[in-house]
């Protein structure tokens, strides 16, 4: 029997509705207005469910289904640069992880899977706006997944928080920093990087990779890769055959790894 928190609704061409499964007739954007728990309520996954005009199918709510679903305001990272800052920087159980800024909590989703039950994850961000939307997100997460870890989440700018940070955690095992300016921020926490942790900064133009990597060297660690990453999809051609399919070959950003090697 499900008893989701949240309800993923996926639509035939993929669109993602979360849905919170709360009793009482109300609108929901982009479904129109009823009562969840009525319409949905335990419905296994798999079931199709018919709102109006839309025909929706009910999934488990995975980290996928939620980040496709999710609640946006600031430019988030997703999956492509999630997952190799994740594989990079060897985040898993138990590590500590510090992330600014939070924004809408992309890359955050992606962390607290990554960490499990046994991590500590310490989101960092300024902008009320923005942490409001990314906060419902990882909550949304949280009461989804079996397994989360201790979130703490600090209100300000990185540089101006390092206390509160520390509180949470002497050091860190990674840091990840997807913001607009990166050398203050780097210059704030570096000493927070454990011996062996390594940093990541998320850098949409080339001017701001280049003076992380000029902060990151400034600050004593060592950088160990900076580049990009291509995604290209392929789908099956109307004639048969596979080939790259139409639309955009976009740029997300450039990436940046640093690395404590040594105590000082
Ligand atoms: C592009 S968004 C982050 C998106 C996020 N990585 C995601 O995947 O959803 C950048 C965020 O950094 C925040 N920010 C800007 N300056 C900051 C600072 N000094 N310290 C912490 N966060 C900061 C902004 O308010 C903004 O929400």
């Amino acid at each position: 029997m499900v008893n989701d928190a949240w309800a993923v609704l996926v639509e035939a061409e993929g669109k993602v509705h979360v849905v919170e499964m709360s009793a009482g007739v109300r609108k929901i954007k982009g479904l129109g207005v009823f009562d969840p728990v009525e319409t949905i309520g335990s419905a296994p996954y798999g079931t199709v469910i018919t709102l109006g005009q839309k025909q929706l199918t009910r999934m488990p709510p995975r980290l996928p289904e939620l980040s496709r679903g999710m609640l946006r305001r600031a430019q988030t990272i997703s999956a492509k640069d999630a997952g190799y800052f994740i594989a990079k920087l060897g985040i898993g159980s138990g590590d500590r992880v510090l992330e600014a800024g939070l924004g809408s909590a992309g890359l955050s989703m992606h962390i607290a899977r990554s960490l499990g039950g046994s991590g500590t994850h310490v989101t960092v961000e300024p902008r009320s706006e923005h942490a409001d939307v990314g906060l419902k997100n990882m909550e949304r997460a949280r009461a989804s997944w079996q397994e989360f870890p201790g979130h703490h989440h600090v209100h300000g700018a990185i540089e101006e928080v390092v206390d509160e940070i520390r509180s949470h955690s002497e050091f860190f095992d990674a840091i990840i920093l997807d913001l607009p300016q990166h050398p203050t921020a780097i210059d704030a926490v570096a000493s927070l990087l454990a011996v062996g942790g390594r940093m990541a900064c998320y850098c949409p133009v080339t001017s701001q990779v280049e003076l992380a990597w000029e902060a990151a060297e400034g600050a004593g660690l060592t950088v160990e890769w900076a580049g990009e990453l291509m995604e290209r999809q392929w789908g099956k051609a109307s004639k048969g055959g596979m080939r790259p399919v139409n639309g955009p070959f976009g740029h997300t950003a450039f990436l940046l790894i640093a690395q404590r090697t040594s105590i000082e």
